[in-house]
């Protein structure tokens, strides 16, 4: 394909780039890597890809990329990249030795796609190198400031709501309260989502204090107005635990309300990304090439009210974004 146009006669001065994936997996990342290779194909700028996160980059796990590499991947789950935690990138040492990578393969610039953690690393490599880094928010969580939706967190909050759906036939039919733990270490965007579009009875998110005894009273009023079934979805990182400890700790104020536990775990990740993921990455992956190109350093490009905007990566866990309390008083009303 011929280039669009040419980064040297244009005066910019990146030619090559690299993209990784790193933390845990979302749906949307393949989508999201596709976008960078072809359009950095587009515009005449290399690509290589990076296996396994930061972890793949000390290793010198670099591949050369085309937009033939990424066929065929748009619809999958996971990352054709792999992911790690890298515990070594978390050192001077460690970040060197990915950085010393970076500089024998020529690379000016590197696109990763992660959470808040992975964007710790990269601005520290950035710091210690003369390499550009661009992120693209990637993580099912939502818990980035500087987009309004994360990759990934469209899909995750769908499959845990066909959960919350089949939990609610059988909850009903036995007229059961369900204590359903979703993910959401420290955020509780899953929770809330799902809660809100699955009708739960309740939602406990680490960003507000959980009260044991509220919470049964709560149930025990919603049998009491006639409901056949209760559903409390529990964020895994609330503050009462996650949704085993919460039901043990329920479970002796709730006499006469049968009631069961389920969490959906690490189903929430896998997946066909939904068609807002795969637009999201799509728009995203070509935003993060074209900020390099740009010149851009240590940015996040995102999406916020259907625009594609730039915020310093530091901001994007700087400033927490946490589940708004409109939201949650939302839930409440709705749940009688
Ligand atoms: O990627 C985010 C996340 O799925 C969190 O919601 C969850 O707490 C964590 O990752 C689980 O991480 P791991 O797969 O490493 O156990």
């Amino acid at each position: 394909m011929a280039p669009l146009d040419d980064p040297r006669q244009m005066g910019r001065i990146v030619q090559r780039i690299a993209v990784l994936t790193s933390g845990g997996d979302a749906p949307g990342m393949n989508a999201a890597i596709r976008a960078v290779v072809r359009s950095a194909d587009a515009r005449g700028v290399d690509v290589y890809g990076v296996y396994r996160g930061y972890e793949g980059l000390i290793d010198g796990r670099l591949s050369h990329m085309s937009a033939r590499t990424v066929s065929g991947i748009l619809h999958q789950g996971g990352t054709m990249l792999g992911s790690a935690r890298s515990k070594r990138f978390r050192s001077t040492e460690g970040r060197k030795e990915a950085i010393r990578e970076l500089v024998e393969h020529e690379i000016e610039g590197l696109v990763v796609i992660g959470g808040d953690g992975s964007f710790r690393g990269a601005d520290a490599l950035s710091r210690e190198s003369d390499v550009a880094v661009v992120g693209v928010p990637g993580t099912i969580d939502n818990d980035l400031s500087g987009c309004d939706y994360t990759l990934g967190f469209d899909t995750a909050v769908n499959t845990a709501l066909e959960a919350i759906d089949r939990i609610r036939d059988t909850a009903a039919s036995h007229q059961r309260a369900f204590f359903i733990e979703v993910m959401g270490r420290s955020s509780g965007w899953i929770g809330l989502y799902s809660a809100i579009a699955g009708g739960a009875t309740e939602v406990l998110v680490p960003e507000r204090p959980t009260d044991i005894e509220e919470l049964q009273r709560r149930i025990h009023e919603a049998f009491a107005m006639g409901k056949q079934y209760c559903l409390v979805v529990v964020a895994e990182g609330d503050d009462a635990g996650g949704a085993f400890s919460v039901a043990d700790r329920c479970g002796v104020g709730l006499a006469g309300v049968s009631h069961r536990v389920t969490t959906l775990g690490h189903v929430q990740r896998g997946g066909a990304p939904s068609m807002r993921d795969r637009i999201l990455a799509a728009r995203l992956g070509d935003a993060a090439v074209t900020a390099l190109l740009d010149g851009e350093d240590r940015i996040m490009v995102g999406e916020i009210n259907r625009g594609v905007v730039r915020t310093p990566l530091e901001q994007t866990w700087t400033h927490i974004d946490r589940t708004p309390q409109e939201l949650l008083d939302l839930m409440d009303r709705l749940a009688r």
